[in-house]
């Protein structure tokens, strides 16, 4: 058996019950605290924790110190495109000329234009190139991720990338959960035959996915000028008849009935939520299907913010993600999420915590085993340069708070001089 302690925490936060796996409105301010404290680990499972008041006294094998600075539950970001072939800067440069996401993807760019660039892409160059984000993301603090599919758009293709997602879970100290998108955008040559192409995802794509086990989740973006609701129900059921359960993108530019029809279907997740009527709000909040929010998205769009605050006051469960794709959110780091939460959707520092860690992991359905700070649940934490308060975090909006990430009791990654 390894042992180990996490010795001199200035303040541990993300602290939970282990009966709670997720915070849902109010709940959302409730994560514990506790100062001078130490945590023991055996075999990257929390044994115990303590006051430094009564330090513990039994045999470890390693001692980590967290020089009286802040322990963390790792982020669990629910909502990734985190297997892509290429970066879209050019459209970037597009968008400050004037240029909409809109009328770029309508010109051929957008998701057609990385589906274009990763057909071209082997599996293993794919790979070698998930696999350094993948690395990135560890060091900004993230334990468990969501990877869509999505850029393929055709029956192996898709494969491709989810066989990459699953790999990366597999050759990475990431929990990975994976979710077949084959309904990102109608292809190029599917453009004059919608629904033949409705058709190929649910009679070749759907059923390949599920026999080699490929995805845990289906996902549609029900968009204007992409699926309307309708299609997405139906592609929803057939991705449930294979055991797959809905987490889907709506609201993004338009209310169009997506949160709804989600609800119906008892979607696991609903994101974006950027365009919301009251009626959404009301609709989402009261339900069981955890509402989304993707910042660094309505950041580098410079659209809309999903309505958080309202949301938490109705009653809603609400997680905080990266949305990390090469077009509308080029951004990993759930760091700058929690400050994006604060800074511009008026969330407190605890309840974007919360967004981040608990009810990200409720949205994989990890939290069992994620997601806070508790005996019995992975020792994923991190560690954070010297720091007094947890409000500090998203108050140094640009800087790295990090000293060390550390999964299933050992560390990943490590700042240098921390
Ligand atoms: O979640 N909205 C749909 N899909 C992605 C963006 C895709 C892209 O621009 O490549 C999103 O924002
Ligand atoms: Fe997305």
């Amino acid at each position: 058996m390894k042992r180990c302690l996490i010795h001199d925490i200035g303040r541990i936060e993300g602290l939970l019950d282990a009966d709670v796996t997720f915070l849902r409105g109010p709940e959302m301010e409730s994560m514990q605290g506790l100062s001078d404290a130490w945590i023991y680990i055996e075999d990257g499972i929390i044994s115990s924790i303590g006051s430094m008041t009564a330090p513990f006294m039994g045999e470890v094998d390693e001692r980590i110190d967290a020089t009286g600075a802040l322990v963390l539950p790792t982020y669990c970001d629910s909502h990734t495109h985190l297997v892509f072939a290429e970066t879209r800067e050019k459209e970037f440069a597009m968008r400050i000329e004037g240029i909409s996401y809109e009328e770029i993807a309508l010109a051929g760019g957008g998701i057609l234009n990385s589906v274009d660039k990763l057909r071209r892409v082997s599996e293993e160059d794919l790979f070698q190139r998930t696999l350094k984000r993948a690395k990135e993301v560890m060091t900004h603090g993230t334990g468990c991720i969501e990877i869509k599919s999505g850029y393929g758009l055709d029956v192996e293709s898709e494969l491709k990338i989810l066989r990459v997602a699953r790999r990366i879970g597999r050759e990475t100290p990431l929990t990975v959960k994976t979710t077949f998108l084959g309904a990102h955008a109608f292809p190029n040559e599917y453009l004059e035959n919608t629904e033949a192409y409705i058709n190929l995802i649910i009679d070749g794509m759907i059923p390949a996915v599920a026999k080699e086990g490929l995805a845990d989740y289906i996902d549609v973006f029900c968009e204007r000028g992409y699926f309307d609701k309708h299609q997405m129900e139906r592609i929803l059921l057939a991705g449930k008849e294979h055991g797959l359960r809905p987490k889907v993108h709506v609201n993004q530019f338009s209310s169009i009935g997506g949160v709804q029809m989600a609800i119906k279907n008892e979607a696991l997740s609903t994101d974006h939520l950027e365009v919301m009527t009251d009626h959404d709000i009301e609709d989402i909040s009261s339900s069981d299907t955890i509402a989304t929010a993707l910042p660094a998205c309505s950041f580098f769009l410079d659209i809309p913010y999903a309505p958080a605050e309202q949301i938490m006051a109705k009653g809603g469960i609400l997680a905080l993600a990266t949305d990390f794709n090469p077009g509308s959110s080029p951004c990993s780091n759930m760091n700058f999420i929690m400050s994006l939460a604060c800074i511009r959707m008026g969330m407190t520092p605890l309840q974007a915590l919360a967004g981040c860690t608990i009810n990200g992991a409720a949205a994989m359905e990890l939290s069992e085993h994620h997601g806070s700070i508790t005996p019995g649940k992975k020792a994923d934490f991190i560690i954070t340069k010297p720091m007094r308060s947890l409000a500090q975090l998203p108050y140094s909006f640009a800087s790295d708070p990090i000293s060390k990430v550390i999964l299933g009791g050992g560390i990943v990654h490590q700042n240098e001089g921390y």
